[in-house]
């Protein structure tokens, strides 16, 4: 059997020896949250790899959060423990899909969800991350606006932003998205007297029904200052399990029964052990592939 606890104290002496940083986002499992230097939203993830001063960062989440930090601080050595770990949203859209966009659209800015690509991003205008996106479009001076590749997220943005013109595309993320309307509402029924937090990357009719819509850092902080004992979530089971730990007095549920990213899950203590011990897997991207998308993060750091 494998001993968790030695697993623990040798990433926490490696950490140190190492000197590395290790930055890890909500939906990551509770264990590897806990051995983490930071646990972050996507926004706050990327501003702290920005600012790092370790030689080391690891990233425990997915890949293009691992690119991001190495795009934003590119003489780090940048380590994921899995290299699997994608983001299929991600993978939805492509530098052509952009540039056909833009030709159609030649007025409009590109928006794009820091849920892509390195090559997605060096044919963006600007990145934003659900913590950041509304800041972002109203800071545009353009009407009309591209935004990629979240549709759930981009409706969200033209519901709130009505002065702009969104023009969306059709990338979803499968976890998100695959929550229904009538599970919103059987989690509502089944708890009445509570609030629903959700996450923009759901569809709209799920957002309908929740008394809050916000980023994963932004949902844990409506839980802790809600009034209400019970909380009804709507996002991944890694803020479910973080929640139910740090609320012990409240009453959490998810809204739908295995509300869990497998990507996220692929990272566990072994593979960050094995990541701290072997310094892999390394995030490489060439002098030019970090140059083409590095305006698009910065440009979203510093709104
Ligand atoms: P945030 O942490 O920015 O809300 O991102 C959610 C997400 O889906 C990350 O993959
Ligand atoms: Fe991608 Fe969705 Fe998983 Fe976030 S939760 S990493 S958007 S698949």
């Amino acid at each position: 059997m494998v001993n968790t606890d030695n697993i623990r104290q040798r990433i926490l002496s490696l950490k140190s020896e190492k000197n590395a940083l290790i930055l890890a986002h909500y939906y990551q499992p509770l264990e590897v949250q806990d051995m983490a230097d930071h646990v972050c939203d996507s926004f706050e993830m990327a501003k702290r790899a920005r600012d790092a001063e370790q030689q080391i960062i690891v990233i425990c989440g997915v890949v293009f959060m691992g690119e991001s930090a190495k795009i934003l601080n590119p003489g780090k050595k940048i380590l994921i423990p899995v290299m699997e770990a994608g983001c299929p949203m991600a993978d939805m859209v492509t530098p052509e899909d952009v540039i056909n966009l833009r030709k159609k659209h030649p007025d409009a800015a590109v928006v794009c969800y820091v849920n892509s690509s390195a090559a997605v991003k060096a044919v963006s205008d600007i990145c934003c991350t659900s913590s950041s996106v509304l800041r972002i479009v109203r800071s545009l001076p353009e009407k009309k606006i591209i935004f990629i590749p979240d549709r759930n997220l981009g409706a969200y943005v033209a519901r709130q932003v009505p002065e702009k013109e969104i023009i969306l595309f059709d990338g979803f993320c499968p976890t998100h998205n695959r929550v229904t309307e009538s599970d919103a509402l059987r989690a509502k029924e089944a708890h009445p007297d509570s609030v629903f937090a959700a996450h923009p990357e759901c569809r709209q009719e799920v957002l309908a029904h929740a008394d809050f819509i916000g980023s994963t850092s932004e949902i844990i902080n409506y839980a802790h200052n809600s009034e209400k004992k019970t909380i009804i979530i709507g996002t991944e089971q890694g803020i479910v399990e973080r929640l139910r730990r740090e609320l012990p007095d409240k009453n959490i549920y998810s809204v739908a029964a295995s509300f869990v990213c497998p990507n996220m899950k692929k990272t566990n203590l072994p593979e960050l052990l094995n990541c701290l011990e072997n310094e892999q897997t390394e995030i490489k991207l060439t002098d030019e592939e970090i140059a083409a998308a590095k305006q698009s993060l910065d440009r979203m750091v510093s709104i």
